[in-house]
């Protein structure tokens, strides 16, 4: 009988002859895409080139909006960005938005025998799928087994009070990604000539871009122009997972509006000034507060609920995303979490010449995905 587990992302790639130790990394934004190509040479990455091309003015909108583009739009944007910055490979690695997927964890008997787990999983996801099994594609890690026996352990004490013994439980950490995505990502792949070595969800190659070796739970924190996307991220591995419809398009739409000004001033003036205010401006910084407290509510409760269920507290947050760049967005930042707060600094994983060091450092969150895709490619 065939598995009816298809592993998306192994199924779909046609692995042309691409060189091994280069990688390029492909990352469809809302608002624009962004590519990164690293090479390996003597066991370290190195910066071959990067890129970037906004969508908007394919769909006769200014630069920042967000798009919703047809596949030969994308096309035609992704073919002048690869130009533009210089990309020859013929295959790099795509991810997909994770609004396309449904993430969640599956608890299984231990001794479930692996070659049968492709099987009960698909029956299992059923519960959690609100589409037809047959309209997505199912991904599946097992979570190592310490991660497991440490959530059996933490909080769930027997009557003596002593934490349990691990553990009965296999946790399976399952992606299911809508058909119809993977088959507009194949289009796209196949229209720019490229082959894809492989697709992944956008939050796992974030992940892989910004952390370092952190065991204990962390947020990470995606503000992309048309989303605020949460992974809870513990022992490398996503616990939790949550999208806020809200980002930086929003806030320069609400400035615009409020200001009676161009959207492309309104996105001008955000980035410049920012949650610092505007002297000439006075209700900019208000302006831009009211999402940021919108998304920090959200965020909080999220938090909330996570510590709640876990009882474990999440001391750690990384900012990613264009967004995070937004001035004196720190700083509300630090009044709202009881916890340490960083910019991820993806572009430090690879070397680089010197004199673009402090550039890097804050095009790093823009490009945190596509550099993330790449890495692993490396790996
Ligand atoms: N210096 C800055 N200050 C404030 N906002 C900024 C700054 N630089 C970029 N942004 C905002 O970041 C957003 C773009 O970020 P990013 O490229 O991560 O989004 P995206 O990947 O296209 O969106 P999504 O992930 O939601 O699909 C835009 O809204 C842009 O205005
Ligand atoms: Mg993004």
């Amino acid at each position: 009988m065939d598995n009816p587990l298809k592993k998306i992302f192994s199924s779909i790639s046609t692995i042309r002859s691409g060189s091994d130790d280069s990688a390029v990394g492909i990352d469809i934004g809302s608002s624009a895409i962004k590519i990164v190509e690293i090479k390996k040479k003597g066991g370290k990455a190195i910066l071959e080139t990067y890129g970037a091309i906004a969508l908007g003015p394919y769909a006769q909108l200014d630069v920042g909006h967000v798009t919703n583009l047809s596949v030969d739009k994308i096309v035609e944007a992704l073919k002048e960005v690869l130009k533009q910055s210089g990309v020859t490979l013929p295959e790099a690695a795509f991810s997909i938005p994770v609004q396309s997927s449904l993430i969640f964890t599956l608890e299984l008997p231990a001794q479930i025998k692996e070659n049968s787990i492709a099987e009960i999983i698909s029956t299992e996801a059923r519960k959690y799928i609100p589409v037809p099994i047959a309209e997505v594609s199912l991904d599946y890690f097992i979570l190592p087994q310490k991660e497991s026996s440490h959530e059996e352990m933490d909080g769930t004490p027997d009557d003596s009070g002593i934490p349990q013994k691990p553990t009965d439980k296999t946790n399976i950490l399952v992606i299911a990604t809508q058909n119809d995505t993977v088959y507009r990502y194949r289009s796209i792949v196949s229209g720019c000539r490229l082959s894809a070595s492989f697709f992944e969800i956008e939050i796992f190659s974030s992940i892989r871009a910004n952390f370092e070796h952190e065991l204990s739970p962390v947020l990470l924190m995606d503000f992309g122009a048309s989303k605020t996307k949460l992974s809870i991220v513990e022992f490398g591995t996503v616990r939790g997972y949550h999208t806020i419809d809200r980002g930086g398009a929003d806030m320069t739409d609400s400035i615009s509006k409020s200001l009676s000004i161009p959207f492309a001033e309104a996105e001008k003036m955000k980035k410049e000034f920012g949650l610092f205010g505007n002297p000439a401006e006075k209700s900019l910084a208000d302006i831009i507060k009211i999402h940021i407290d919108y998304i920090f509510s959200e965020t909080n409760n999220v938090l909330l609920g996570y510590e709640k269920k876990y009882s474990r507290t999440i001391n750690k947050v990384i900012f990613t995303g264009g967004g995070s760049l937004l001035n004196g967005l720190l700083e509300v930042a630090t009044n709202n979490f009881r916890a340490e707060i960083e910019i991820g600094h993806p572009f430090s994983k690879v070397s680089a010449p010197a004199f673009l060091e402090k550039i890097l450092e804050t095009m790093g969150p823009e490009f945190a995905v596509a550099l993330g895709l790449a890495l692993r490619k490396l790996q």
